[in-house]
């Protein structure tokens, strides 16, 4: 296991599309593992394999206080609902965003194991389910930016989680 260093915006690999996994081998668990050790060490919420510079699909995320999930081809096939979130990420650092998410969310997708999992999630773990898989296909939450003037320069005092 090992920590792994995160690229930031504007590099270009943070804005290809991610492979599709055809076999959740050991490799992909040795991934999902580094993937949860940089995560918790950058304290962030949630991570996509692009954010360290893997194209492939597979993303993680951990709530304060709850169980870590890994989703390997991840796929959102329900959304309802929407809220203005403020926003975050590793790969943009120093600034936030307001933007529109859904407040309900299910993904499915395969575990470390390589079984077929749903996850639902509302408020926080659907805005980090829409916002990993964003990643995946190379899209930023800078992209949802209704205008310009929604994107704040941050200290470090801030309390939005990053994913
Ligand atoms: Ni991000």
């Amino acid at each position: 296991m090992a920590v792994r260093p995160i690229i930031t915006h504007p590099n270009p690999l943070l804005r290809q599309k991610s492979k599709r996994i055809r076999n959740v081998d050991e490799s992909i668990q040795r991934l999902i593992d580094d993937m949860v050790d940089t995560m918790r060490q950058v304290q962030g919420v949630g991570l996509a394999a692009p954010q360290i510079g893997v194209l492939l699909r597979v993303i993680v995320i951990e709530l304060p206080g709850e169980e870590v999930s890994a989703l390997v081809n991840p796929e959102i096939v329900r959304r309802s609902g929407e809220r203005l979130v403020e926003e975050g990420c590793l790969c943009v650092p120093g600034y936030r965003g307001e933007i529109k998410r859904s407040e309900k969310v299910t993904a499915k997708g395969l575990d470390r194991q390589g079984k077929e999992i749903r996850i639902k999630g509302e408020g926080l773990l659907a805005q980090a389910l829409e916002h990993e898989t964003d990643h995946l296909r190379g899209v930023l939450y800078i992209d949802h930016l209704e205008s310009i003037d929604k994107l704040y320069r941050i200290g470090e005092e801030t309390e939005t989680p990053e994913i």
